[in-house]
């Protein structure tokens, strides 16, 4: 039904590209007037409230895979990436080849965007029917809650869809630290997509033969601190829409929590590392072997947390649906439909961020 709604608007060439989202205000700027304010409208139905307290899966921990051991082909290593998509969904990565001074410069960039003036910031804003640029997404009613944080989101690879309207260009070191951060960035998600091309039965080229150039578009988030963290959500649980998404998250302060085995567990951060989770496009291509996992960010009281989320996507125009290596029809038989890509991600723009729901959109 959703996708009746966004093909409609398609036609009648709206909101032409990814996708649009109603403009909410910013709540940086609403904490400035008043630090201790929780508008309504971020005020959590009870159902979907987070459990701030002691968390009694505290000794589960995200799997962590050494990116160096992967590089020398070790079999263990891949032996535990393989399981860590099947079982988690997500993995920390360690040694992962970028140097710690470009994390530190994007850190740096983004903080500084962030504590602009709200006036400059929005020199970046978003307009309603665009997806990139400062402000909010996946915002598709005036009812809906809304999360607790500020974004922006930006189109990186292939260089043709950076669109520099929404750069803070006047911000020193803004630009050169994005650029440096995406394209190291991209060659450890090249690293990733050659190890998953050959557990998915394929050759190391094999993702990039069917997919083509890979599209790479990050998302910086600011979460505000807040006097109820147990009362609202920094983001809704949610899928990603990517292949795979590398999150650079803040060295001390949890935030990210993922659903395993229907519980809500912390990832927490291990410095200079970066998370890794499995998107959608994978799971589609796996056949569902590897799963694209509900997550969700909490807030804190205490401090601000900043995360930025690189997601790696295929083409436009590229068909995704399971791979003839990961399909068998006696044992595994196909569980999702083909679709173009674009398709794919309109839906999801589409809708309110509300877990898998999206997902559906290709399930057989
Ligand atoms: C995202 C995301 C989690 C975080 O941006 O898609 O899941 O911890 N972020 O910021
Ligand atoms: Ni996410």
């Amino acid at each position: 039904m959703e996708l009746k709604v966004v093909k409609a608007s398609v036609e009648k060439g709206e909101g032409l590209g990814w996708g649009k989202s109603l403009l909410v205000p910013s709540i940086q700027e609403i904490l400035k007037n008043d630090s201790k304010s929780v508008p309504e409208r971020y005020i959590q139905e009870p159902k979907d409230r987070p459990l701030i307290s002691q968390n009694l899966f505290d000794s589960l921990q995200v799997p962590v895979i050494d990116f160096s051991m992967l590089a020398q082909k070790d079999a263990n290593e891949i032996r535990k990436l393989d399981l860590a998509c099947k079982e988690w969904g997500f993995f920390q990565i360690i040694n992962h080849g970028v140097r710690e001074e470009i994390m530190v410069n994007m850190k740096a960039a983004m903080a500084a965007f962030f504590e602009l003036p709200f006036q400059e910031k929005s020199k970046c804003a978003k307009g309603a029917n665009e997806i990139q640029g400062y402000g909010q997404n996946f915002v598709v009613s005036e009812k809906q809650k809304l999360d607790w944080c500020d974004m922006m989101f930006l189109k990186t690879f292939p260089h043709e869809t950076r669109n520099f309207k929404f750069w803070p260009l006047t911000l020193p070191g803004f630009k050169e630290a994005v650029e440096e951060y995406s394209t190291e960035i991209r060659k450890v998600s090249n690293k990733i997509d050659a190890n998953l091309s050959v557990l998915m039965g394929m050759d190391e080229n094999g993702l990039k033969r069917k997919l083509g150039e890979f599209q790479q578009g990050i998302r910086m988030n600011y979460y505000p601190t807040c006097s109820r963290p147990d009362l609202v959500l920094g983001i809704s649980p949610h899928s990603d829409g990517s292949l795979f998404t590398l999150l650079l998250q803040d060295d001390e302060i949890n935030g990210l929590q993922i659903k395993h085995k229907e519980v809500w567990i912390d990832a927490k951060p291990i410095p200079n590392s970066l998370v890794v989770n499995i998107g959608d496009a994978i799971e589609i291509l796996s056949n569902g072997i590897y799963k694209s996992i509900e997550h969700r960010a909490i807030s804190n009281e205490k401090k601000p947390r900043m995360s930025i989320a690189t997601f790696v996507m295929p083409g436009d125009e590229v068909q995704i649906g399971p791979l003839d290596s990961m399909v068998n029809e006696k044992h595994l038989p196909r569980s999702y439909r083909n679709i173009k890509y674009i398709d794919y991600i309109r839906q999801k723009f589409a809708m309110k961020m509300q877990g898998k729901a999206h997902t559906a959109i290709v399930k057989l």
